[in-house]
């Protein structure tokens, strides 16, 4: 059996580090292991032009743990009245990665999100012809659409006719929870790319419901049924290049996840490596660990695979905090609900 595993340093394609006492609290978990993430957007309010990224960025930096060494990749959070000319800049100098689009509502500080996507269609066609991805959150939040089918119904209604209307957009399809969304993405060419969670390769819906109501499993888009579990998995331990690891690590403090109304969110920064190593050796795809997380991610967005390494071992079950403290009340490490053996040395 392989006992340690050196792969190139992985990044982490989708982040919430929030802002303030919360920032400094769970940027330690990322940094330990990862060298680069995309830094989503949706702080209130929401990082809006490239100089509130600007900002943000330098906000991130002056939270950083003592010694290390990690790059904030910005991004700005679309709505109608963004500004082509300001996203070009924010490209252009390097600061801006890429822009998020989250439909009106659909998830935690999504309100100023997008109702009429007609009305971005100057900043998107600068986005392909620069080549600036668009990372999506696919659902759409129609009334009537049942919240398990909002990821499908998302990539008719609005995913595919958006890249129809707009060729040439790179576009990443974050957090896929469904077959349909891997079926969707394998299908197409390299303009499009689609993240996965580690906690989405863990769960289904009866881990959120069976047996008592579980808030720290839910998170947006909700996990699926076993079968949409299975393809994530099989996807994102195949190698294919369109797919990487973006954790969505989303903290909230234990008081407003064990809430009446919970908000949605799965804190994974902590334990995502020693996560993903297990799945990975479960299924008999370690070699494949690195693609996942650490090469096809780069790829995408063109950036150079980081230079240096990390080590996992294996061994003994990983003890790791079940909580982190903040200034705002303990946060909840994801309990994958089972024990973890591979360690980042
Ligand atoms: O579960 C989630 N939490 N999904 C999202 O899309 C947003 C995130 C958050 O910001 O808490
Ligand atoms: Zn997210």
């Amino acid at each position: 059996m392989t006992e340690t595993l050196t792969i190139r340093r992985p990044d982490d394609w989708h982040l919430h580090l929030r802002d303030g006492a919360m920032l400094a609290a769970v940027l330690p978990e990322t940094t330990r292991h990862f060298a680069r993430a995309i830094i989503m957007p949706n702080l209130v309010p929401p990082v809006l032009t490239s100089c509130d990224a600007a900002a943000y960025r330098s906000r991130i930096l002056a939270a950083l743990p003592e010694g290390a060494v990690f790059e904030p990749l910005m991004t700005l959070y679309l709505t109608e009245a963004t500004d082509a000319s300001d996203v070009a800049a924010g490209a252009a100098s390097g600061l801006v990665k890429a822009v998020k689009l989250y439909p009106a509502g659909a998830t935690t500080n999504s309100a100023s999100g997008l109702t009429d996507f007609d009305k971005v269609r100057p900043v998107l066609e600068k986005m392909a012809e620069i080549g600036l991805p668009l990372c999506v959150h696919g659902e759409v939040t129609d009334d009537d659409i049942d919240i398990f089918d909002r990821e499908a119904v998302f990539i008719d209604r609005v995913l595919d006719p958006v890249r129809r209307t707009t060729p040439g957009l790179r576009v990443v399809m974050e957090h896929i929870t469904t077959r349909d969304g891997i079926d969707y993405v394998k299908s197409q060419g390299p303009d499009m790319a689609g993240t996965i969670t580690a906690h989405h390769l863990v769960i289904n819906r009866n881990h959120i419901l069976v047996g008592g109501i579980k808030p720290h499993y839910y998170c947006l888009p909700v996990a699926k049924r076993e079968e949409h579990r299975l393809a994530l998995r099989d996807a994102a331990t195949s190698g294919d290049t369109h797919f990487f690891l973006g954790t969505d690590s989303a903290p909230h403090p234990d008081p407003l996840k064990q809430h009446a109304c919970g908000c949605a969110g799965c804190f994974t920064a902590t334990n995502t490596m020693s996560v993903l190593a297990e799945l990975f050796e479960q299924d008999g795809a370690l070699d494949k660990l690195e693609a996942f997380a650490s090469l096809n991610g780069p790829v995408f967005y063109r950036l150079p695979a980081n230079q240096d390494a990390i080590t996992l071992t294996r061994g003994a079950p990983v003890s790791y905090p079940s909580k982190i403290d903040t200034a705002d009340g303990p946060v909840t490490v994801f309990d994958p609900g089972f024990a973890l053996h591979w360690q980042v040395a």
